[in-house]
């Protein structure tokens, strides 16, 4: 019997797309999806590639026709039906057989399966793959975690499927158990960092400018020709750019100002804040994602406050400010993003290679874009502080950029125009420059009411006090 070499579970839009991917690039394939007749259609439409199909309709069929050691990817929705596939078919497997998680899974249930799976002797894949339905089609980016050996199995699968960067797979592993997961964790936080900013810049043009929709989106595909290029520029630009058929107005106009969230935002925030980081420009993305889900109150607040009327003295933006400073907030974005990823790995014992984690996102990612490149060339030289923002490469352009993003931070202040991603970013940058802070006081106030002790910035004495012990007693 003909065998397949690898199988995959969850034939939804994102397993589909891939498993013609991987079949196309000449990997025989065995496909199961739950209900039966959602396999049939698919490899009905799979034209010249059903050839390289091997259609189950029972997961023991699934097992029957993979060579061993066998290797499953799993595309289902994350969470309990990931866990219910996995029941379903770890009695069916054999010892040193690989289940691989493709879909975009929170790592510490990535940590938890492989920790339960290893017991029973398989081997467990956590894999991040970005780049939505086309990246799963044509190229994506897939970040791998887990047990290496296992990588090496599949590697070459991965690797041709993967999206290229002048011919270099952005397809790696990066440590085991849930690093892979980790870093699309973090893939999607900087995202919604990215697209917040886009907003914001939007937002700006929209309602301070008054710019048409269509007129904005040809500012942004004359951005994307230049260091902004980016896949979510790009995309923005269309997106502004289209007419909704049957309203004859910019879609963007007819589309509801309520951003929907699966969750890998908010566990950003969530894991950075958990490892002592505080990535602000990915909290001020998500946040922002939360406040426009409250359409009724902000349209309340618009009515009880209409008499605000905007402060004087707001400078007129221009387009370059725009441009630069977008720029400047996308660099402090990753640097961000990095730190954060670094202290994950310093907490996991991953020893994540985060130059690796920006070449990966070069291409067929949705946060692609040119100048990742020269990000992972900073990080592979080495980052002063372990900041991006420090970097030769990019501090020069950070001098230049930060006074655009603090032009337009206080003039949308003055305007009234909400723009939290940017004000993050610039507050980050500004604290990150200040070798003096002003949280000496923070910790006296600790210590007054608490006792909780400072360090003398004279003598380096820990554990001292004030002397506001005493006069609590006196009072
Ligand atoms: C990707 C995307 C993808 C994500 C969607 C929706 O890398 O291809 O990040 O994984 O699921 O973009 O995410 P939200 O619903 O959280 O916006």
């Amino acid at each position: 019997m003909a065998q397949a070499r690898i199988g995959l579970i969850g034939l939804g839009v994102m397993g589909a797309n891939l498993s013609l991917n991987i079949a196309e690039k000449g990997f025989p394939i065995a496909v199961y999806n739950r209900t039966g007749s959602v396999t049939d259609d698919y490899v009905a439409s799979a034209g010249d590639l059903a050839q390289q199909l091997f259609p189950a309709k029972t997961l023991e069929d699934l097992v029957a026709s993979l060579s061993t050691p066998r290797a499953i990817i799993i595309m289902v929705q994350a969470g309990a039906a990931v866990d219910s596939v996995i029941d379903s078919l770890t009695p069916l497997l054999d010892k040193g057989d690989m289940i691989i998680d493709a879909g975009n899974a929170n790592f510490h249930d990535t940590r938890r399966r492989e920790a339960e799976l290893s017991k029973l002797g398989l081997n467990f894949i956590g894999m991040g793959v970005s780049g939505g339905e086309e990246g799963a089609r044509h190229g994506p980016s897939i970040m791998v975690g887990g047990d290496k050996k296992s990588f090496e199995v599949i590697r070459d699968i991965l690797e041709a499927i993967s999206a290229k960067h002048h011919g270099t797979p952005c397809a790696d592993h990066f440590g085991p158990d849930g690093a892979g997961h980790f870093v699309k964790t973090v893939h999607n936080g900087i995202e919604y960092a990215d697209m917040q900013m886009i907003a914001e810049v939007y937002g700006v043009l929209r309602d301070g400018a008054g710019r048409s929709a269509a007129d904005i989106g040809k500012l942004f595909e004359t951005w994307d020709k230049g260091q902004l290029q980016s896949y979510l520029v790009e995309i923005s630009g269309k997106v502004l750019q289209t007419i909704d058929e049957k309203s004859g107005q910019p879609i963007v106009d007819i589309i509801v100002d309520k951003a929907g969230q699966k969750g890998t935002g908010r566990w950003t925030a969530i894991e950075a804040l958990s490892l002592g980081q505080s990535p602000s420009t990915i909290e001020a993305a998500v946040a922002a994602r939360s406040w426009s889900s409250v359409k009724d109150t902000r349209i309340a607040g618009e009515a009880l406050f209409a008499e605000l009327e905007p402060e004087k003295g707001a400078a007129k933006i221009s387009d370059d400010d725009l441009e630069k400073a977008l720029l400047a907030a996308k660099i402090i974005a990753y640097d961000q993003g990095l730190n954060l990823l670094s202290a994950a790995s310093d907490e996991y014992d991953w020893n994540l290679d985060l130059a690796s984690c920006a070449e990966v996102w070069r291409e067929g990612c949705i946060i692609r874009s040119t100048m990742l490149d020269e990000m992972a060339s900073a990080v592979r030289e080495g980052l002063p502080q372990g900041n991006l923002i420090f970097s030769p490469r990019f501090a020069q352009r950070l001098v230049e950029g930060s006074s655009a993003l603090r032009r337009v931070v206080a003039s949308a202040a003055l305007q009234g125009l909400p723009v939290p991603a940017f004000a993050a970013a610039l507050a980050y940058f500004d604290t990150m420059r200040q070798g003096r802070g002003t949280t000496d006081l923070v910790q006296g106030q600790r210590d007054f009411f608490g006792a909780h002790g400072f360090v003398r910035i004279d003598t380096g004495e820990t554990d001292q006090h004030g002397p506001w012990a005493s006069d609590i007693a006196h009072s």
